[in-house]
């Protein structure tokens, strides 16, 4: 879907009944939907309501009981969420092990982090992970350099507004380019280069708070971020304390590209080094 995203968008209307993409497009759409399995759940919901039995509790639940709210809407919804939720943290992740496998030496500080944690066959809690401080700072810095929402836009509906004294019209439309702010040279010195320091609070100069805003801002930023972040640094977690991950030797230069999403230009491959026993995965 994401493939023919770019299409749709630059494209003329007329062109959809005679040129592949559009087909293309929403099959995908369709493809999405199904995965989301809401007419199979539709299905399960309306059973038990022909049943007579209860019917409370799930999100997808939730949203047909609303009356205000259509089959179109239900629908977006859910697909939003999924598509919101899942491309975004697994590309974050996969850019997160790609800039630990080429930094060995950041992947044995913040294996130094993780191991520290006395565990004995429990798994850590949200308040201990959300405190390692360089695992924060490792997300943090691999959000900046690969801002897996690398645009998005806003309008000022209602009235006139000044920003760094240039005056804008109601109703412009303000497009965030996310991937050039945080590379910006005057913010980040040396911005291609991968330092979770740079966001330590040890004392140094940090960058400025607006400098790389990866979620967004205000009411309408990220919703799911405190899932994410959490959902990430459980997975870092758990990986780098057990693996030692390496890249493959042939990967050479990854670049990013946009699909509506950031995501890597190749297929990556690592290696999974068990730390116990040295075996790769
Ligand atoms: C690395 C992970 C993620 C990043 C970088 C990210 C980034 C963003 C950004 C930049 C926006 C637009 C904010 C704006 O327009 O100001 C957004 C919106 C949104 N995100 Fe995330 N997101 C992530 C993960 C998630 C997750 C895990 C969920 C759901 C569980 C989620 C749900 C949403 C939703 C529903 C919106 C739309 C909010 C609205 O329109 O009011 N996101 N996200």
């Amino acid at each position: 879907m994401f493939e023919n995203n770019m299409a749709v968008f630059v494209m003329p209307r007329w062109s959809r009944g005679l040129l592949p993409y559009w087909g293309r497009y929403v099959a995908g759409w369709d493809g999405i939907f199904s995965f989301a399995l809401i007419d199979k759940k539709l299905e399960v919901i309306q059973q038990r309501v022909d049943d007579e039995r209860e019917v409370e509790g799930e999100y997808l639940t939730y949203l047909l009981s609303n009356t205000q709210m259509s089959m179109g809407d239900v629908y977006g919804s859910i697909a939003e969420l999924l598509l919101a939720g899942m491309d975004t943290t697994s590309n974050t992740l996969t850019w997160i092990l790609h800039l630990l496998s080429k930094h060995p030496e950041t992947q044995e500080r913040l294996y130094g982090e993780v191991s520290a944690l006395v565990l004995a066959d429990r798994s850590p809690s949200a308040a201990e992970v959300t405190g390692m401080r360089y695992l924060r700072a490792v997300v943090k810095e691999a959000l900046r350099m690969y801002p897996v929402v690398p645009m998005n836009a806003r309008v000022i509906a209602e009235k006139d507004v000044t920003v760094g004294g240039y005056q804008f019209a109601k109703k412009t439309s303000f497009a965030f380019c996310h991937y050039a702010i945080s590379h910006d040279e005057d913010a980040f010195p040396e911005p291609f280069a991968f330092k979770p320091e740079r966001w330590l609070r040890d004392g140094r100069k940090r960058p400025h708070p607006f400098a790389s805003i990866p979620f967004g801002f205000g009411v309408r930023g990220c919703v799911g971020r405190r899932i994410a972040e959490l959902e990430m640094y459980l997975v870092l977690f758990a990986l780098v304390r057990q693996f030692d991950i390496k890249p493959e030797p042939n990967v050479g230069e990854l670049k990013s590209i946009n699909r509506t999403v950031l995501i890597p230009d190749r297929q990556l491959n690592l290696h999974f080094v068990d730390r116990r026993r040295g075996d790769a995965a």
